[in-house]
């Protein structure tokens, strides 16, 4: 088995990144464990339409499962991302206020010195969320907010996504060919 990562889907816009980057891990041979938060279902809904399921070799976890192996440290992961990460995820992680396991478990990365990638999904920003946002990069967070780029010559929404996954499993150190790289044949 690959390495264990864990994928957080908070009740941003954009929950199509993260499913796709949890789709990408699992086909890179990653364990994957995806963390949805209530407000991710709802978008979930909103997004993708409201039958959407996860593939069974992704397991799903619901933030209220106070049960669950992620809530512990003892349960080794290799990597989580946030993706994407509300505004107000990215307040709780940043004052530690750990209420749901989405969150639990990112502070554990973080007090594990576990590599950990926050996609925040917002715009424009405030002055609390980009505070927030320097005071995780301080505590060894990567700050990864969605950005599009063009020199890769997108044509489709799924070429934009495809930019940002590979991205993201680019920090996650996961081979990947989701996009073409500059100057790359
Ligand atoms: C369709 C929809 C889109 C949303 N998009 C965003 C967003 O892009 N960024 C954000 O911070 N909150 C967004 N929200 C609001 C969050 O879902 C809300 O603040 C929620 O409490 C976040 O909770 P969570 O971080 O625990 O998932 C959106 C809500 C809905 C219903």
């Amino acid at each position: 088995m690959g390495k264990r990562i864990v994928v957080g889907i908070s009740g941003a816009s954009g929950v199509i990144i993260g499913i796709r980057t949890a789709q990408a891990l699992a086909e890179g041979g990653c364990e994957v464990h995806v963390i949805l938060t209530d407000a991710a279902r709802r978008v979930i809904d909103e997004e993708m339409g409201k039958g959407f399921a996860f593939p069974p070799e992704i397991t799903v976890h619901r933030e209220n499962d106070a049960a669950s192996a992620l809530n512990s440290t003892s349960f080794l992961i290799d990597a989580m991302v946030l993706v994407p990460c509300s505004v107000k995820s990215l307040a709780a992680l940043a004052s530690g206020y750990a209420n749901n396991l989405l969150i639990r478990c990112a502070d554990g990365a973080l007090r594990t010195g576990k590599r950990l990638v926050v996609v925040p999904r917002e715009t424009p920003l405030s002055l609390s969320a980009l505070e927030n946002m320097v005071s995780l990069r301080r505590d060894g967070a990567i700050i990864m907010p969605p950005c599009a780029a063009y020199y890769h010559q997108p044509k489709t929404v799924d070429d934009m996504t495809d930019f940002f996954v590979g991205k993201i499993l680019d920090l996650l150190a996961v081979e990947n060919k989701l996009y073409r790289r500059w100057r790359d044949e």
